[in-house]
């Protein structure tokens, strides 16, 4: 395994714990980790500047400068209304993960699901919103798309990891929520640390910290290459508080997450459904690419096909993938969590 270890380090690949050499603590002393995110950054710079003209002068300075962008009322009502109908009436493959006492459900919204969801795709692919998704991922090519619910508080006793302030990985990348309805801290917002995806050396420092321990980080998360962040070190790293999106449906937030952010905490047993957008790329590849169609058509075809393999890999072991199959109706419906509900419910249509 050798070479593929040495190979990864000139990919996204991030896990000190599954790669000796991304993890080890001799070469990160001698600066590995730090190298790799000095040069993703510059990288990510020069990518951001290529891509620049396909998205409008506001929007790419708030994101540079915020690692975010902000924009409510996102549609006119009439379409907004016509893609929460489509969005209510899909069926279609459902994925869930469970994280904690928290359930993500998506449909991935593949070429063929987007044909009986006219509004949804005219929006997602319309060469203003593409280009906004290309620049802000330095990748020119279109994200992967999914109609995602995150149900919160349904499963009990344990806490959901991803409620801890982490940078997902080493290097920028961009996901994006369209919120089908309004969020709050009923059902738990997205929320950031403003700035916290800027290259400082303080966070360099932290980050090199942080790498010599690699493997053995406490936090298993951290271990696998997304670190988590306390609270009270963001005084330290010179970072303000975290800000939690609570806003109207309506509102698209895009984000670096390379920043630290989290999922804010849900008061009740809530759904949060949205339209999501992620889009990632070699760190280290300084060509944004060609904007080929069938590149995502081909990206669609291999995260179904590895799905697949993960369902047969798990069932073998008499296991679930982490990414297992629900039942088609699984994202209109409230699931049996002994907290709250004895029977499964339907969920209100996202008004
Ligand atoms: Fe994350």
């Amino acid at each position: 395994m050798w070479p593929v270890y040495v190979v990864q380090v000139f990919t996204g690949a991030k896990s000190f714990k599954a790669n000796p050499v991304i993890g080890s603590p001799l070469l990160n002393r001698l600066g590995l980790h730090v190298a790799r995110v000095i040069v993703a950054a510059m990288v990510a710079r020069f990518r951001y500047l290529c891509l620049s003209p396909l998205a409008e002068a506001g929007h790419r300075k708030n994101y540079l400068r915020d690692g975010f962008i902000v924009l409510r009322d996102y549609l006119p009502e009439a379409e907004f209304h016509a893609l929460k109908s489509e969005v209510n009436a899909l069926q279609g493959e459902v994925r869930q993960c469970v994280q904690g006492d928290t359930l993500t459900q998506r449909i991935l919204l593949t070429d063929n699901v987007l044909k009986a969801m006219p509004t949804c795709q005219r929006m997602l692919w319309s060469k203003k919103l593409l280009g906004l998704f290309k620049f802000t991922s330095a990748k020119n090519s279109n994200p992967i798309f999914y109609v995602q619910n995150i149900k919160s508080n349904v499963v009990d006793d344990a806490a959901d990891p991803q409620r801890t302030l982490h940078s997902d990985t080493f290097h920028a990348t961009m996901k994006a929520w369209l919120f089908l309805e309004e969020v709050s801290d009923r059902n738990g917002p997205f929320t950031y640390v403003p700035g916290s995806h800027r290259l400082t050396l303080k966070r360099l420092k932290w980050e090199y910290q942080n790498s010599i321990q690699g493997s053995v980080l406490p936090n298993s998360y951290g271990a696998r290459g997304s670190l988590r962040v306390n609270e009270s070190d963001l005084a330290t790293l010179g970072l303000p508080s975290p800000k939690a999106f609570n806003v109207p449906a309506n509102t698209l937030v895009i984000a670096n997450t390379n920043g630290f952010h989290r999922r804010g905490e849900a008061k009740e047993v809530s759904s949060r459904m949205e339209i999501w957008a992620y889009s990632r790329t070699n760190p280290f590849n300084p060509f944004p690419g060609f904007g080929l169609r069938w590149y995502t058509q081909l990206s669609h075809l291999a995260i179904q096909k590895y799905l697949a393999r993960q369902d047969r890999i798990a069932e073998a072991k008499g296991m679930k993938a982490s990414w297992h199959r629900v039942g088609e109706n699984a994202l209109h419906e409230m699931p049996v969590s002994s907290r709250s509900e004895k029977s499964p419910r339907k969920l209100p249509e996202v008004a």
